[in-house]
C-alpha cells in the first residue's frame, strides 16, 4: 500500500469547476453538524469501502474538515481531510450514478485549498483505492510515495503489521 503526495503550491483553482457544476444545480459546501448522521450513513454505503468512521473523525474537528456535494437537497458526494492523521486528505466518494461529472475533482480541490489555508505546503492522500490512483494523478499531479509497509495504517486491528 502506498500513500500519495500532492504539492499544494501547484494545485489548480477550484473556481471554474465549481461554477460549471453550479449550472447543473450541484453545490459544493462545507459539511455542517446537523447533517452529520446523513453524511455518515452516505459514507457507509456509497462506495465499496465503509468510510463512515473517517467522517466521524472529520466531524470531531472544529471547524469540521469535510466537504459535501449536493443537488436538489440530496447528498451526492463527500470528501474529508485531517481525519486519519494531520495533513492527510481522504477518504472521499461520489455516488456511482454521479461520477465522471467533475464532482470528485471539485471536492478534492476544495479540500486541498482548505489544507493550504491551514498552512500545509504538501498534502498526503492516505491509502488511496487502487482504482482512484489515476484520478488523483490526473486532477492534482499526485505522486505515489514508495513504501512497502502499510504506513500509518499498520496499527489498524485488521492489518496489525
Ligand atoms: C474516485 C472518485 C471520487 C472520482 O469521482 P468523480 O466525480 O467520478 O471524478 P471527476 O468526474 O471529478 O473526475 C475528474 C477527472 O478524473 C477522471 N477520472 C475520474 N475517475 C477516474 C478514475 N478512477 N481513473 C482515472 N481517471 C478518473 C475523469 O475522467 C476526469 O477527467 P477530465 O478532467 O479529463 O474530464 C469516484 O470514482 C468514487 O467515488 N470512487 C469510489 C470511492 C473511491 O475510490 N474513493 C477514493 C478513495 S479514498
Amino acid at each position: 500500500m502506498a500513500d500519495m503526495l500532492v504539492k499544494l503550491y501547484n494545485i489548480p483553482c477550484s473556481h471554474d469547476i465549481e461554477e460549471n457544476l453550479s449550472k447543473s444545480g450541484i453545490r459544493i459546501k462545507k459539511a455542517l453538524a446537523p447533517d452529520r448522521s446523513k453524511i455518515i450513513t452516505f459514507a457507509r454505503t456509497c462506495a465499496k469501502d465503509d468510510y463512515s468512521d473517517e467522517v466521524r473523525a472529520a466531524f470531531a474537528n472544529n471547524p469540521v474538515t469535510c466537504y459535501i456535494a449536493t443537488r436538489e437537497k440530496e447528498l451526492i458526494g463527500f470528501a474529508c481531510y485531517e481525519a486519519t492523521a494531520r495533513n492527510f486528505f481522504g477518504p472521499m466518494a461520489v455516488l456511482e450514478s454521479e461520477r465522471r461529472k467533475g464532482i470528485g475533482k471539485a471536492l478534492l480541490l476544495k479540500s486541498l485549498e482548505s489544507m493550504q489555508e491551514l498552512g500545509y505546503a504538501y498534502a498526503i492522500i492516505g491509502w488511496p483505492a487502487k482504482s482512484a490512483v489515476d484520478f488523483y494523478k490526473k486532477c492534482v499531479d499526485a505522486i505515489l510515495i514508495d513504501e512497502k509497509s502499510s504506513g500509518v495504517y499498520k496499527r489498524m486491528i485488521e492489518i496489525d503489521e
